[in-house]
């Protein structure tokens, strides 16, 4: 018990009061003095938007046709960060079932020469042309190429484990191999990079996972050339949100 008269008022107890006249000190309690009033309260300051940044992020990558084969960031961050969007991408029951390769110099320019070429084999004239002169101007022109993989094996454990969800398996490989992709995409950007994603699969999967010795079981899910932009992606409409998203209960 705290006896400190000055910061303190004291209590007198008393007892015996009926038959002592004033009763009888027992005891002197210093009590906390009462709180002072609570000042008036400030308007709440608009809270910061905790998701603000990444809401930013979200929004200004955009796919970039124009890319070079500088990089204003180092190799090995463009790999920390498909590391880190490979590592921490959620998947069903955690089956972490998503690959990639990071292809820099000779092996990101191989893969547009395999695409190239198979296009070659499958169109002709003016039509190749235009696709070749693409490919070269918004994918070959560029630093580096990720390529997205979804391992089938690990998809095939998860059915036989998990037999009432057999038909889901597949669909929600697609989701992760899809987030994996965003998040590369995002953070690529954020990383000063631009990029954009394409899905030469069935054309140049059987050569790539010659190539580059991949697991029969990886299959071949997209395609994402990336370096430094040289140009503003291209004008984006957007649909009125309103019918897009409905709101109850609000
Ligand atoms: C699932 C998916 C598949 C896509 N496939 C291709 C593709 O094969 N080739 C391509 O050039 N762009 C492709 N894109 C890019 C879209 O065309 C592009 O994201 C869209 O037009 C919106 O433009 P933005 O990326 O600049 O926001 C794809 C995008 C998504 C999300």
């Amino acid at each position: 018990m705290q006896r400190n008269p000055s910061s303190q008022t004291r209590i007198i107890i008393q007892t015996n009061a009926k038959t002592l006249p004033y009763g009888e000190i027992v005891d002197i309690f210093y009590a906390a003095p009462a709180a002072p009033e609570p000042p008036a309260p400030v308007p709440p300051v608009a809270p910061a938007q905790p998701s603000q940044s990444f809401l930013q992020a979200v929004e200004t990558r955009r796919s970039h046709y124009s890319i070079t084969n500088t990089s204003p960031v180092s190799d090995e961050r463009i790999v920390q960060v498909i590391q880190h969007a490979v590592t921490h991408v959620p998947s069903s029951w955690n089956s972490q079932s998503s690959r990639a390769l990071v292809l820099f110099s000779d092996e990101h320019q191989w893969v547009w020469d395999a695409v190239v070429n198979a296009l070659k084999a499958i169109t002709g004239g003016a039509k190749f042309e235009a696709a070749a002169g693409k490919v070269n101007a918004s994918m070959r022109a560029g630093h580096g190429t990720v390529l997205f993989f979804e391992d089938e094996d690990v998809v095939r454990d998860l059915q036989a484990k998990f037999p009432t969800y057999k038909d889901d398996f597949a669909t929600w490989s697609e989701q992760t191999s899809g987030m994996v992709q965003f998040i590369t995409w995002v953070a690529i950007e954020e990383e000063g990079l631009g990029a954009n994603l394409q899905h030469y699969n069935k054309l140049i999967e059987a050569e790539v996972k010659s190539h580059f010795n991949v697991p029969p079981s990886w299959r071949l899910v997209a395609q994402m050339p990336f370096g430094e932009p040289n140009a503003e992606p291209g004008e984006k409409t957007f649909h009125p949100i309103e019918p897009r998203v409905k709101v109850y209960g609000l």
